[in-house]
């Protein structure tokens, strides 16, 4: 059975992938500073509480466990929730460690999380994408110290890539603003506020440019990029997100409202498009994210209830103008 350690395997989007791993038949250690109480993991999961950070764990971790693949989740996931230097110095030098000890002890797949705010939005001095729908070749250009971790991380993932050839095989995921199980029914995210709070006041979105993705579909995208790393060019990094955007009304039209100067750039995110592309995930891996807000969040209750289903098509109001930087991206 392959086995599979995931770092960070307690937080919001640890907890759905270390129970799709096991639900799919994989074996799974999961390593976090916290650990989840057993009656809320689900499947088989070989708990390990650590701090990946004290010297010599990583590698400890690496030697005991002998993993075929690690996914490297851990980090300060929200920016601003720290001193800006704690966040570059804690996230880059996470990245390093686990994934240097991954690749030492011969592990040959090494999955490492960075993040959409490594673009750059919401750049208080101003910000324009290249393009709308922002892909994989959009230029990166972050500006706070969690975004230029996350690019830190992409970067040690190529370094590591170069030095070791085709022996271990990389791949970097940006994960949109996770959506957990329980935050569809209604449990707070990192901001305080609840999904529906998010979708029926556009400001608390705008930061993120109204990008979502369920913590399942995710997990989900890790299983399918764990099994296709092989057959795919090295060192690859995808965006993650749901098909739709986190929106009422078409980004075309709300995205300008709260990026000045982004209109005609804006222009094609018509319908339901979301301001970041998954085409490359759909196409090189297959992947096809199962949920939406429309799918998993009830119209009739405040509570939210999941109803997992196909992404369907609908539209509706909104109110304007905010800004809010802390978010986890
Ligand atoms: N949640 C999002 O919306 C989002 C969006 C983009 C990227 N990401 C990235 O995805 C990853 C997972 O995000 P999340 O929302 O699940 O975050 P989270 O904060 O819920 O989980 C991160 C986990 O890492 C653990 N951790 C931190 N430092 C550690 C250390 N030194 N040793 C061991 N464990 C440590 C924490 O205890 C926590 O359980 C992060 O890398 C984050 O930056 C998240």
């Amino acid at each position: 059975m392959t086995r599979v350690l995931v770092t960070g395997g307690s937080g919001r989007l640890g907890r759905s992938v270390v129970a799709s791993l096991a639900e799919t038949g994989y074996d799974v250690v999961s390593l976090d500073r916290e650990s989840v109480p057993a009656g809320e993991l689900r499947g088989d999961i070989v708990q390990e509480v650590i701090d990946l950070l004290a010297p010599g764990e990583a590698e400890r971790v690496m030697s005991k466990h002998v993993p075929d693949a690690v996914i490297h989740l851990a980090a300060i996931a929200v920016p601003f929730s720290a001193p800006e230097d704690v966040i570059l110095s804690t996230n880059t030098r996470l990245a390093y460690a686990v994934m240097s000890a991954a690749s030492g002890a011969g592990v040959s797949r090494v999955i490492t999380a960075s993040s959409p705010t490594v673009m750059g939005y919401g750049n208080p001095q101003g910000w324009l994408p290249g393009r709308f729908p922002i892909d994989e070749g959009c230029a990166r250009r972050p500006w706070n110290a969690y975004g230029l971790s996350k690019m830190v991380a992409e970067e040690t993932m190529h370094m590591l890539a170069a030095a070791n050839g085709n022996h271990v095989q990389y791949a970097a995921f940006r994960p949109c603003f996770v959506v957990s199980p329980e935050e569809w029914r209604g449990a707070p995210t990192q901001q305080g506020h609840t999904v529906r709070e998010r979708l029926d006041d556009p400001r608390l979105s705008a930061p993120a440019l109204f990008n979502y993705v369920d913590a399942r579909d995710a997990a989900e995208f890790l299983i399918l990029l764990l099994e296709k790393m092989d057959s795919i060019p090295n060192a690859q990094t995808f965006f993650v997100g749901a098909a739709d955007a986190l929106a009422r009304e078409p980004l075309a039209e709300l995205i300008p409202q709260f990026v000045p100067g982004s209109a005609r750039l804006a222009a094609p995110l018509t319908g339901d498009s979301p301001a970041f592309s998954i085409d490359k995930a759909r196409q090189m891996l297959g992947w096809h994210p199962k949920r939406s807000w429309r799918t998993e969040l009830s119209p009739e209750s405040d509570d939210g209830v999941a109803a997992a289903g196909s992404v369907a098509q609908t539209s509706g109001g909104f109110a304007p103008a905010g800004s809010n930087q802390e978010e986890a991206q």
